[in-house]
């Protein structure tokens, strides 16, 4: 009989690997303890943007005209228990407030509340990002019967279908042959499809994702910092990431330079690495790590200030600022530690009239930063504006017509945290262009 699933926590990663699940054949039975989300997902909506999601949800969501009906809901964990083979804990680890550390209370609350429903013979699997040695401890809190397993997650915000369902690889840590034997049936489809699976034991499974998420992180502080040396030197960073992206052994992704990175992952995982690596004693192994995220939080006071070069310098108390984007990275809503809103509130906070716009992250943007002022499109943004800040790269900025925008402003200025626009069609159409770690033309 095929494997019942059940997906704990129903944020970015459990609502879509809730689906990918159900899209694999699977019958699927998702958990979330807010009620206003089970009800939302229920009716096959999701409660964020993600590309592809809705309708892969819409696809197999019991009741749905159409649906496989695969693929329920619920708030209690008496069903959730009854029904489950296999159990993802999908829940999120946010970083502690004021200090490094992994926040795991959501982790605990949900295997606090799976433990006496989980019937023998299931396995838990881990997806969320902890802190090495944390499975270990959470497999004692299970009963006798009920195994553990850790499979980490490398999902990408906007990307997350696709990721889900053709992973660059699956990681499985795991203490038994039999909890290896589940998993590999759970991902037969994508292994069988290419998708290489590495086996190991609890340690290194956790350490894989936090490891992963560093190396991202020290690339884009890399770049981040050649693009500062570019820029008192006078170089240009993109044309450098270009040439040295060419060695298949450094390769081309992950060197965009700009305001550097944010998100609910990397800033929080990199922290709560070196928050770890201090209680195992191995702090020193990981200092760098302190660098690469004071390099990535001086893009963003690089921003401002040339935001206030930008105006003449001195303060911004009267100055228009319009800020085209507030989410972390595009195709997504998400401002969780967002640079954009970052430098748009930096700004707004010395006194500058902060004007934001953005594709799909203005709702949760207003949540956190009410008091910035928020327009409905790029060209109400603008509009009067002394000078205008790229800070996320949206396709719609791409696509802007600089001409349009540029009678509409008040004066042509534009800043471009992620060397993403077009310098060449900015100034031809009569723009000051000026980008991060580029010479000033
Ligand atoms: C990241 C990891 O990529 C993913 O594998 C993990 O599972 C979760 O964390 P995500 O946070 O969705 O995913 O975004 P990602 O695409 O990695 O971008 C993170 C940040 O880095 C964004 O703010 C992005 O703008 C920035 N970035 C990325 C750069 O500044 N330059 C780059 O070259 C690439």
């Amino acid at each position: 009989m095929a494997l019942k699933i059940t997906v704990i926590g129903t944020g970015y990663l459990g609502a879509t690997h809730a689906a990918a699940m159900a899209e694999l054949g699977f019958d699927v039975l998702g958990l979330d303890v807010v009620p206003e989300k089970i009800e939302l997902l229920s009716q096959g909506r999701v409660p964020m943007y993600e590309p592809g999601l809705e309708e892969l949800l819409r696809k197999h969501v019991a009741g749905i005209e159409g649906s496989s009906g695969r693929l329920r809901f619920t708030t209690s964990w008496e069903e959730l228990g009854a029904f489950g083979d296999v159990h993802f804990v999908c829940v999120n680890t946010p970083q502690k407030h004021g200090e490094y550390a992994c926040d795991m209370s959501y982790v605990d609350a949900a295997f606090a509340s799976l433990a006496p429903v989980a019937r023998e013979g299931s396995l838990v699997v881990g997806k969320s990002t902890v802190p090495v040695g944390s499975a270990a401890r959470l497999s004692e809190v299970l009963p006798e019967g009920v195994e553990l397993a850790w499979n980490p997650e490398f999902l990408r915000e906007g990307f997350a279908v696709q990721d889900t369902l053709h992973p660059d690889r699956l990681v499985v840590g795991v203490a038994s042959e039999r909890a290896e034997k589940l998993l590999r049936e759970v991902y037969a489809t994508p292994i069988a499809e290419g998708s290489p699976l590495v086996v190991t034991d609890f340690p290194t499974a956790e350490l894989v994702k936090t490891s992963a998420n560093s190396f991202l992180a020290t690339k884009i502080s890399f770049i981040n910092a050649m693009a500062e040396v570019c820029e008192a030197a006078g170089g240009d960073v993109v044309k450098l990431a270009e040439a040295i992206g060419y060695d298949e052994r450094i390769g081309a992704k992950f060197l965009r330079a700009g305001i550097g990175f944010g998100g609910g992952c990397l800033p929080k995982d990199i922290r709560a690495f070196m928050a770890r690596a201090g209680e195992l004693g191995a702090d020193q192994a990981l200092t760098f790590l302190r660098e690469v995220d004071s390099i990535n939080m001086r893009r963003r006071g690089h921003m401002v200030e040339l935001a206030r070069e930008a105006l003449g310098g001195g303060s911004f108390l009267g100055k228009r600022v319009a800020v085209l984007g507030a989410t972390f990275k595009p195709d997504s809503d998400d401002v969780r530690d967002s640079p954009a809103l970052n430098v748009a509130g930096q700004i707004h906070l010395q006194g500058g009239q902060v004007t934001v716009y953005d594709p799909k992250g203005m709702a949760n943007a207003r949540q956190v930063f009410p008091t910035l002022g928020y327009a409905e499109s790029a060209l109400d943004a603008v509009r009067g504006a002394d000078v205008v800040l790229h800070l996320t790269e949206w396709r719609e900025f791409r696509e802007l017509n600089p001409a349009e925008l540029g009678a509409a402003v008040g004066s042509a200025v534009i800043l471009d945290g992620r060397n993403a626009l077009d310098p060449v069609r900015w100034r031809e159409a009569g723009w000051t262009y000026r980008a991060m770690g580029r010479p000033v033309a």
